[in-house]
């Protein structure tokens, strides 16, 4: 079991962000996770990698529970691509350092690397197409470079649990593509990560998703199948307007019918 959620809920005064949540993932299920801004998708992360504690329910990750379980160590198993995680990294710092920092999970490298540690995140650079930046500086790499030497980062440890958070955002087309087809190459390999891909692009869900998890206003809408879930009917319920769901080449892709959303 690489994620179990009981009853897990997160109040903030009188808010409840995350209400009453039950979700399962098994080894090598690969999950979507779709939800519109707000619907909590963040929040449910930061849950998972014990950044906030939860109000009640429990939580399970790899095989360990919350409270009982040093969560640093834990940590170093599960990698994390997110755009907040790029907002805590320092702008000066250069690339392969960041990748290297991957190891033990820090912003900015402290511990000590040896020499099979530097040629890993080489390697790694080099299979995310990034070896020519290794010493370029954080701030001057485009969105779409920083989002692979993050990959490259958050693949340093051989983390068993991967999550993107909606890692695509700020990418053009091109970029976005690059970038999915790479998420493709990753969960094809034998020794793959469990990987959990947020978004709220449904064009984003690359065929490897198998199983998707709809969050709405904080509650699961529902998790299941994709292909169960990603029809026109059930995608209309989910967004509360009339959307057509079409796939080609195994992915979706929505249009809103007529202007009943603007109601
Ligand atoms: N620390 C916090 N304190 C209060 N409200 C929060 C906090 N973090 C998130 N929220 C609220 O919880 C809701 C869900 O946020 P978030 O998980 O970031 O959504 P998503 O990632 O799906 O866009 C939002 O309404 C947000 O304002
Ligand atoms: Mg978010």
């Amino acid at each position: 079991m690489i994620i179990e959620m009981s009853n897990v809920s997160w109040e903030r005064g009188d808010q409840t962000i995350i209400n009453n949540i039950n979700w399962s993932v098994h080894n090598k299920e690969h999950w979507c996770l779709l939800g519109l801004n707000g619907s909590g998708k963040t929040t449910l992360l930061n849950l998972i990698n014990g950044y906030i504690w939860p109000t009640t329910g429990n939580i399970n990750v790899l095989g360990h529970t919350f409270g009982e379980y040093d969560l640093r160590i834990l940590r170093k198993s599960i990698g994390w691509v997110s755009t907040s995680m790029q907002q805590r990294l320092h702008g000066s710092e250069r690339a392969l350092p960041i990748v290297l920092s991957g190891k033990h999970a820090t912003i900015g490298i402290y511990d000590s690397y040896d020499a099979a540690d530097w040629s890993r995140a080489e390697a790694l650079m080099e299979t995310f197409g990034c070896s020519s930046l290794k010493n370029r500086t954080y701030d001057t790499l485009s969105q779409g470079e920083r989002q692979r030497v993050l990959i490259a980062r958050a693949l340093m440890n051989d983390p068993k649990l991967l999550i993107l958070d909606e890692p695509c955002t700020g990418l053009d087309l091109f970029a976005r593509e690059q970038l999915l087809q790479m998420i493709s190459s990753i969960a094809s390999e034998e020794s793959a990560p469990t990987l959990i891909y947020v978004t709220h692009h449904i064009e984003e869900i690359l065929p490897c998703f198998k199983n998707a998890l709809l969050l709405k206003q904080g509650e699961v809408y529902g998790a299941d199948r994709t292909d169960y879930l990603f029809t026109s009917q059930r995608m209309s319920g989910f967004f509360d307007v009339p959307v057509q769901i079409e796939v080609k080449d195994e992915r979706y892709w929505l249009t809103v019918k007529g202007d009943e959303w603007n109601k």
